[in-house]
């Protein structure tokens, strides 16, 4: 894809923002953020914006009486922008129909578990309190069940640690080499979601591929 522009989403931090940011610095990303979109007016992660001169704007979930209306906001400020793509990064709202039907098969979400595993909040926390000794991350198309699109990639650690902050370091770390590099196949057209099936380089990825590439 020939001038590939996403928009990243976020409501916090934005340390996969960040990576998207480095990534695009170091050549791993062909292609330019237009635009970071928080719902919350203090997210760190508009700073992390501003300081590399990528447009910023709020629309605070909180000024909207319905998600619909919320989500026609955004689509409305994202429109400017043009997106190819729209990558949530930590951005915790969910989408209704108005908006994933703006961007049908250009919306990226990542998640912090083995998807369709612990879906929802506080997956460090559950994952610990269960048996499993693997741990990982997801990314997936979005559709309008919550963390449940068709998936795109996930990686995986083996859990050595019984402290929730060491877990989320150590799976912070793992995002931030997958997330961009799904973005990137994106951008360079490797990877789409036709018929809500995800295809990568034109071949149907199958649950026991995603970990592979
Ligand atoms: C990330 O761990 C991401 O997977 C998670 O929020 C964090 C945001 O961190 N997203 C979700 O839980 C979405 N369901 P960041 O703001 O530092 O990128």
């Amino acid at each position: 894809m020939t001038n590939f522009s996403f928009a990243v989403l976020i409501s916090g931090n934005g340390s996969n923002l960040q990576a998207m940011i480095d990534a695009i610095k170091g050549n791993q990303i062909y292609g330019k953020i237009c635009c970071v979109l928080s719902n919350k007016e203090d997210a760190n992660g508009l700073q992390r914006a501003q300081e590399v001169k990528i447009p910023t704007e709020v629309v605070s979930n909180k000024d909207f009486e319905t998600r619909e209306d919320f989500d026609t906001e955004m689509v409305r400020v994202l429109s400017i922008y043009n997106p190819d793509l729209v990558v949530l990064a930590g951005f915790m709202r969910i989408l209704s129909p108005v908006f994933i039907n703006a961007f049908p098969g250009k919306i990226l979400n990542i998640h912090p578990s083995l998807l369709p595993k612990y879906p929802g909040l506080n997956t460090h926390e559950r994952v610990l309190e269960s048996s499993d000794n693997i741990h990982g991350i997801t990314v997936h198309f979005v559709d309008e069940s919550l963390d449940g699109g068709p998936i795109c990639a996930q990686s995986s650690l083996e859990i050595t640690t019984r402290s929730v902050k060491q877990l989320e370091q150590q799976i912070h770390k793992l995002e931030h080499e997958l997330y961009p590099k799904v973005v990137s196949w994106f951008g360079e057209g490797l990877l789409r979601l036709t018929e809500g099936k995800v295809y990568f380089e034109n071949r149907e990825l199958k649950i026991g591929e995603i970990n592979e590439k």
